[in-house]
């Protein structure tokens, strides 16, 4: 299907950046949300991304109003008749879905893709709230939405392969990644970035020093720290998205308590002023910490967890490991992909350093099968030349 014309419905922080997206690239776009209040934030946002493109000589003033003329955004349904394509982007919340996605079956013409931003539940449940399962698809953006070049396909068990070719052709004209990931909670990069910080806020309850934390990811290439990037989210996103995580995987994923704190005392994040860091400050990280060898423990723990559950998801088949890699580069910004970093780093590393972990802090670094079968083999990574990318 030729995708033309674009429905969102829910502007918050991502459908804004979705809408801006869209429009930027030149597509009519119908956006909903459920009163007036938060239909001009989104138009707030949109703008403000607008205003930032012309002040970094992206665009002139006069393309960003002519882009901007292409969105439309109301209480109403007006326009959802004409769409080729929704994106579903409201709260992680499965009544408000089920009944999106009733009415959008309702109103929108017959062939319309209906697809789901969501980060936690089963593509397949989703659909089973219209009428045309097959299709129905998982389009997965990752924060800031605007900025960010992943987006993650995935099918439900009924999506028409005509669906996804076209969603994938579609993301490609915005200049967006596409990666095809298999069903199951969290998909690719959010099983990586849950269990990475859930890991931080364990951090922080035996240390409490958000700086710390934060560094020790910085020390490892990560673009900014796990405390800031769940202030950048919105702390009530990660922990339904981590609770789901829990739910299917297990122990691994046990929440910290501090969650479940910061959720009760209303520490949200950036959204609402108040998170790890203080209401709305701009957090600059000291100029250098020294690493010393307290903080490459810290380190250490933040990156064994992520590439271990790299591997857990290319042993599950939920994409190759080439796509492993380019998914957490392109949606979270790591320096290097979870795989090639694990054979980089040696795999014989990396399970002992799972082993010592597992002793000193449980069950949520308990090595991978693949990585205890391949390090007790000899596959090694890089060292031995032979490693995970044998199995690309
Ligand atoms: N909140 C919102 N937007 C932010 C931000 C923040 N805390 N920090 C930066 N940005 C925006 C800026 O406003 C800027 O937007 P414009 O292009 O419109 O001006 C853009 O990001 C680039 O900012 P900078 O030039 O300052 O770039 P940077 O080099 O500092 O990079 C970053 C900023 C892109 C956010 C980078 O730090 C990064 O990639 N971080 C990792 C982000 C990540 O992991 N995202 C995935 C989260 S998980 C998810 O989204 C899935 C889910 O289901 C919840």
């Amino acid at each position: 299907m030729d995708i033309k014309q674009v429905g969102i419905v829910g502007g918050g922080i991502m459908g804004a950046g979705i809408v801006q997206t869209l429009s930027s690239f030149g597509y009519p776009v119908y956006f909903k949300d459920v009163n007036d209040q938060l239909v001009d934030k989104c138009f707030m946002q949109v703008e403000k991304i607008y205003e930032s493109a012309v002040k970094k000589g992206k665009l002139t003033g006069e393309q960003a109003k002519e882009r901007l003329s292409l969105i439309k955004g109301g209480t109403d349904d007006k326009g959802f008749d004409q769409v080729d394509l929704v994106i579903e982007a409201v709260p992680e919340n499965l009544e408000i879905k089920r009944q999106v996605f009733h009415l959008l079956d309702r109103i929108c013409k017959q062939g319309a893709i209906l697809a789901t931003n969501t980060s936690s539940f089963s593509v397949s449940r989703i659909a089973t709230f219209t009428s045309r399962n097959s299709q129905v698809v998982g389009m997965h953006w990752f924060n800031p939405s605007h900025v960010m070049r992943l987006i993650e396909i995935v099918s439900g068990v009924e999506t028409s392969p005509e669906v996804v070719e076209s969603v994938i052709d579609f993301c490609g004209r915005l200049g967006k990644n596409p990666v095809q990931v298999k069903e199951c909670a969290g998909f690719l990069v959010n099983r990586l970035l849950g269990i990475y910080m859930n890991e931080a806020l364990f951090m922080l309850e035996e240390e409490g020093t958000p700086i710390l934390i934060d560094q020790a990811a910085i020390n490892i290439g990560m673009p900014m720290g796990p405390l800031m990037l769940g202030d950048m989210v919105g702390w009530d996103v990660i922990y339904h998205s981590n609770r789901t995580l829990y739910e299917e995987y297990g122990t691994r994923f046990a929440l910290p308590k501090l969650f479940s704190k910061m959720i009760e005392e209303g520490k949200l994040g950036q959204k609402v002023k108040n998170g790890i860091y203080p209401a709305g400050q701009e957090f600059v990280y000291p100029e250098h910490i020294e690493s010393d060898a307290h903080l490459q423990v810290l380190s250490n723990r933040l990156l064994f967890v992520m590439l271990n559950e790299g591997i857990r998801c290319l042993e599950e088949k939920v994409a190759s490991a080439s796509n492993i890699d380019r998914a957490l580069q392109l949606g979270a910004a790591m320096p290097k992909g979870p795989i090639s970093w694990a054979d980089e780093l040696g795999l014989d590393i990396l399970f002992q350093g799972l082993e010592r972990f597992k002793a000193m802090y449980g069950e949520r670094f308990w090595p991978s099968p693949l990585l205890r079968r391949l390090a007790q083999a000899g596959y090694l990574g890089n060292k031995s030349g032979k490693g995970l990318s044998i199995l690309a």
